[in-house]
């Protein structure tokens, strides 16, 4: 942080930091092998296999905890989980997805930058290769969900695909192989066409014919309409722009995460968590989405990074960016109900379809605690 008055309003700052730390080494005893769900149920999270495309946020948590404490009493769970990780990617178990980019970013990429293990970069480029798998060069997208065949899902991209991008980055860095960022910076370039309005809302996702390469409309999945702005999508689209922007120098990226960092700054209720979707505020009745919140804190943190110190809004993002984290730490924390085993109350998973709806989401915790961490240490990003 830059200025002192910056730094006086993180008086709350080292307090919550004890907090997440004990929640992630009580943690540690229940999610050694097994992983918490995307969402708990009445604010517990239940133990379960490494299938779901969340599952890497725990040992993301991990390894923050890790340089949070400069200590190695996190180190046999990560190794426990990348274990686990390892053999879900040699068994392909439930790979059907673009998640592998937030699966194997948090797992094998963190541990190559924690650790330095030539071991986990390997992970990582193979992880990047079946990602690959699912990139169209017709459409010039990466498909988000399901089998490429699936008539349903052919031709879909999402704007939290975004920060699946960094793992074909990174593949392109360690091996020298340019193809794999040529792909994730064809898929941004389609994204900030398509996905992005000219009001700088976004749609959640967009279909292309594959055959032809034709754009065919925009569809939410999570959002409120197809018209809405699903908050969350919004704020992976702050934080991914800014990721693109930092792998290929292209300005244009971090000139669209500034104008959707404006429309979800604007659109924030009084206590600046956002509700589900940006169409909701005060008086809505509509229930948050505190991790879209400490999503759109880390993608704010990263931005005005990337500012330089004389760009208007430099400062500016790094203060809406720690309003909102004060009121995270004040209202939304599990500190209310000490037998949570979560970190941050008031999520939504999928209103549409009541799935995870007023609970604990496992990546919002993730978030939460990655932008503790910006705020504390001088942090370098696993993405
Ligand atoms: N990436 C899926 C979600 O944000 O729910």
């Amino acid at each position: 942080m830059e200025t002192e008055s910056l730094k006086d309003s993180l008086y709350w700052l080292p307090k919550e930091i004890d907090y997440v730390l004990r929640k992630i080494r009580e943690n540690q005893q229940t999610f050694d092998v097994l992983v918490p769900p995307a969402a708990s149920e009445n604010q517990y999270y239940k133990p379960e296999e490494n299938t779901d495309w969340t599952a890497s946020f725990w040992v993301g948590m991990c390894f923050l905890g890790k340089e949070l404490t400069g200590s190695a009493e996190f180190d046999t769970t990560i190794e426990n989980q990348l274990q686990s990780f390892k053999n879900r990617l040699e068994q392909e178990i439930e790979l059907e997805t673009h998640d592998i980019g937030f699966l194997y970013i948090l797992s094998a990429i963190a541990d190559y930058r924690v650790n330095h293990h030539e071991e986990s970069k390997e992970l990582a480029v193979k992880a990047a290769d079946l990602l690959m798998e699912r990139y169209s060069p017709k459409a010039k997208i990466i498909q988000a969900w399901g089998n490429l065949n699936d008539p349903n899902e052919s031709g879909r991209m999402i704007i939290d695909c975004l920060m699946n991008l960094p793992l074909l980055y990174f593949a392109s860095e360690v091996t020298g192989e340019e193809r794999y960022k040529e792909a994730a910076y064809a898929h941004a370039l389609q994204t900030q066409k398509y996905i992005v309005r000219s009001n700088y809302t976004t749609y959640h996702t967009y279909f292309f014919d594959t055959d032809t390469g034709e754009a065919l409309g925009g569809k939410t999945a999570q959002g409120y309409s197809d018209n809405s702005c699903w908050a969350r999508g919004q704020a992976w689209g702050i934080y991914g722009f800014t990721l693109s922007y930092l792998y290929t120098g292209d300005v244009s990226f971090l000139e669209t995460a500034k104008h959707l960092a404006d429309y979800f700054i604007n659109e924030l209720p009084q206590d600046k968590v956002c509700y589900w979707d940006l169409v909701f505020n005060d008086g809505s009745g509509e229930e948050r989405d505190s991790s879209a919140a400490s999503i759109a804190v880390c993608g704010l943190l990263e931005l005005s990074k990337q500012l330089p110190l004389s760009d208007e809004k430099h400062d500016y993002y790094q203060e809406i960016a720690v309003e909102i984290m004060a009121a995270l730490a004040k209202d939304y924390t599990t500190k209310s109900n000490p037998k949570s085993n979560g970190l941050l109350l008031h999520g939504v998973y999928d209103k549409n379809s009541d799935k995870g709806v007023d609970e604990c989401m496992i990546w919002g915790d993730y978030y939460y605690v990655e932008a503790l961490t910006r705020l504390a240490i001088s942090w370098y990003s696993y993405w």
